[in-house]
């Protein structure tokens, strides 16, 4: 009886900093929750004549599939503009969608943000909380993950090796964990 967390990362380039917090965090998990980078960037844009002309692409239709597979939800992102990056926004609004049947509603979730610079994406982590209220996700409240100057915290292969970080996540993930007992 696996809980299945979908991991969400607000960032497509191949070297994304989000990209590699995510890649640590999935393995800090106990056993017993299996939490999986789930795929975003290969979407088309939502399109309501989706759903209201019965034409749904084949990709919006495995995505929702997987995240209506899903327990709990975790995102990890970076912030553009001073928001959540628009690849993430679509991802959530596709599976949202039909109105009766959004995939998110009543699961679980948390936020984890990052920055090269100093504000630790304090604007995304933010904008993404007003986006899940209105999808009914309950969000982890504490800790807060604003992870600033995240270059500084990884090494040359990418992997998280600032010590009171590696600390910090799994104390997050820990209190996720902790959410989640709660409600799955
Ligand atoms: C950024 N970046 C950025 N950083 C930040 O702290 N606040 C911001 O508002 C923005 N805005 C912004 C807009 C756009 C369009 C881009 C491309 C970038 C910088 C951003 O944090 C940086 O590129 C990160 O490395 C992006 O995360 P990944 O791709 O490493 O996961």
């Amino acid at each position: 009886n696996m809980t299945k967390i979908g991991v969400f990362v607000g960032s497509l380039r191949e070297e994304s900093f989000s990209k590699k917090l995510a890649n640590h965090v999935v393995n800090t998990f106990p056993a017993g929750y299996d939490a999986e980078i789930i795929g975003i960037g290969h979407l088309p844009f939502y399109n309501q004549d989706f759903d209201d002309k019965g034409n749904v692409p084949a990709e919006v239709v495995t995505f929702r599939d997987k995240v209506a597979a899903c327990d709990a939800f975790l995102f990890v992102t970076p912030e553009y503009n001073r928001s959540i990056p628009a690849v993430l926004k679509n991802a959530l609004d596709t599976a949202s969608r039909p109105k009766t049947d959004s995939k998110w509603g009543g699961k679980p979730a948390a936020i984890i943000s990052q920055s090269p610079g100093g504000l630790g994406g304090f604007g995304a982590n933010h904008h993404i909380r007003q986006v899940l209220t209105c999808l009914n996700v309950p969000v982890l409240q504490q800790p807060e993950a604003y992870i600033s100057n995240v270059a500084t915290l990884l090494n040359d292969n990418g992997e998280v090796v600032n010590e009171s970080t590696v600390e910090f996540l799994q104390h997050f993930v820990d209190q996720f964990v902790e959410l989640l007992k709660r409600y799955v």
